[in-house]
């Protein structure tokens, strides 16, 4: 019994000694000092020896334990310095390091000057509508009263996907939608992309983005149509803008007009920029034809409307002075940071 005492002794020595970390020296303790420990086993079998050796050996198994567990609690000790300190080296945070720059985003100019139109006009009670860009072709055209001959149903200048189906070429089909949907009182703006087969240029993008405006209500005149679209120019454009009202032609409106502003740049004196004239187209408009009233249900002898849309990339590039649409497009962060 003795020997064997001795021989355990030697044994967990010579593994606390070549354990290499904490978890090897649980491992030991277990074996030896565990439930099922090997200690623990002849502690217990004490009862099978003489009892005029049991004081002897059960003295000799308790020193034993207790030099081993010295042993053991020493190279813990040991272990968890190392252990702490490899932990500490690790997770250090050099707290001298600058901090990384934080990079401000900034608001696309479209975005910007959508948003300001946006809300002039939802400062005049109007709505916010949006509608499809894959538009069918009779809310495109025939709803608004163009003609199957009209020259903006030409293949040349719109991109059809069926005979049917077309990328809208202006946002007001979403007249006819919200006509459709809504009985009047109607006052609605809708922005949006719209796509035209256009090579790219300074002033050209086969794709470019519209504002369609829509007011219709009983007594709705031209008047109106004045007032709200000269609130809305010198509100974006400032107070000094002048706005002018020239007759045109457009296939949804009876009367039609377009619409021009005095130069921002020049204040209307004559420059580069408007071409001397003092004044720069910004929309087409009109009083809405009474068949487009008719075709969407809506009584032409009760209700009235006007209706206008405008360029939104052109407002961009007059407000902040770009001579160059595809500046818009290019995602040049040397342009965009500029805004
Ligand atoms: N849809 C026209 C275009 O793309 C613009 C326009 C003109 C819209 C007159 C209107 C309007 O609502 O009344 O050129």
């Amino acid at each position: 019994m003795q020997e064997e005492i001795k021989r355990l002794e030697k044994e967990a020595q010579e593994a606390i000694g070549s354990a290499k970390d904490t978890g090897a020296l649980e491992a030991i303790r277990v074996k030896y000092f565990g439930k099922k420990g090997v200690l623990t086993a002849l502690l217990r079998s004490m009862g099978a020896l003489p009892t005029g050796e049991r004081p002897k050996v059960g003295q000799m198994v308790n020193e034993t334990s207790q030099r081993l567990e010295g042993l053991l609690e020493n190279r813990l000790a040991i272990f968890q310095k190392a252990e702490k300190q490899q932990r500490l080296a690790e997770e250090a945070i050099d707290i001298t390091i600058p901090a990384r720059e934080m990079r401000l985003g900034r608001l696309h100019p479209l975005t910007l000057v959508y948003q300001t139109t946006r809300d002039i006009f939802l400062g005049m009670g109007f709505e916010v509508r949006e509608g499809p860009e894959v538009e069918w072709e009779k809310y495109n055209f025939e709803m608004l009263n163009i003609p199957e001959n009209h020259p903006s149903r030409d293949m040349q200048d719109t991109f059809y996907i069926t005979d049917k189906i077309l990328l809208r070429t202006h946002t007001s089909p979403v007249q006819v939608r919200t006509m459709l949907a809504q009985k009047p009182p109607i006052r609605m703006i809708c922005p949006g992309r719209v796509y035209r087969v256009d090579e790219v240029d300074a002033t050209h993008s086969p794709m470019f983005h519209q504002i369609e405006g829509l007011v219709v209500d009983k007594g709705i005149t031209m008047g109106d149509l004045k007032g709200v679209l000269d609130v809305f120019a010198k509100a974006l454009f400032g107070p000094a803008t002048r706005t002018r009202f020239r007759a045109s032609y457009f296939p949804f409106t009876e009367p039609s007009a377009e619409m021009d502003v005095s130069c921002s740049v020049c204040g209307g004196e004559g420059c580069r920029v408007c071409k001397g004239t003092g004044f720069i187209e910004i929309m087409g408009a009109g009083m809405v034809h009474t068949s487009v009233l008719q075709g969407c249900g809506i009584d032409p002898r009760v209700y009235s409307g006007f209706a206008f849309g405008m360029g939104l990339d052109r407002m961009a590039n007059m407000k902040y002075g770009i001579a160059d649409i595809r500046l818009l497009y290019e995602n040049d962060i040397r342009f965009l940071e500029q805004f």
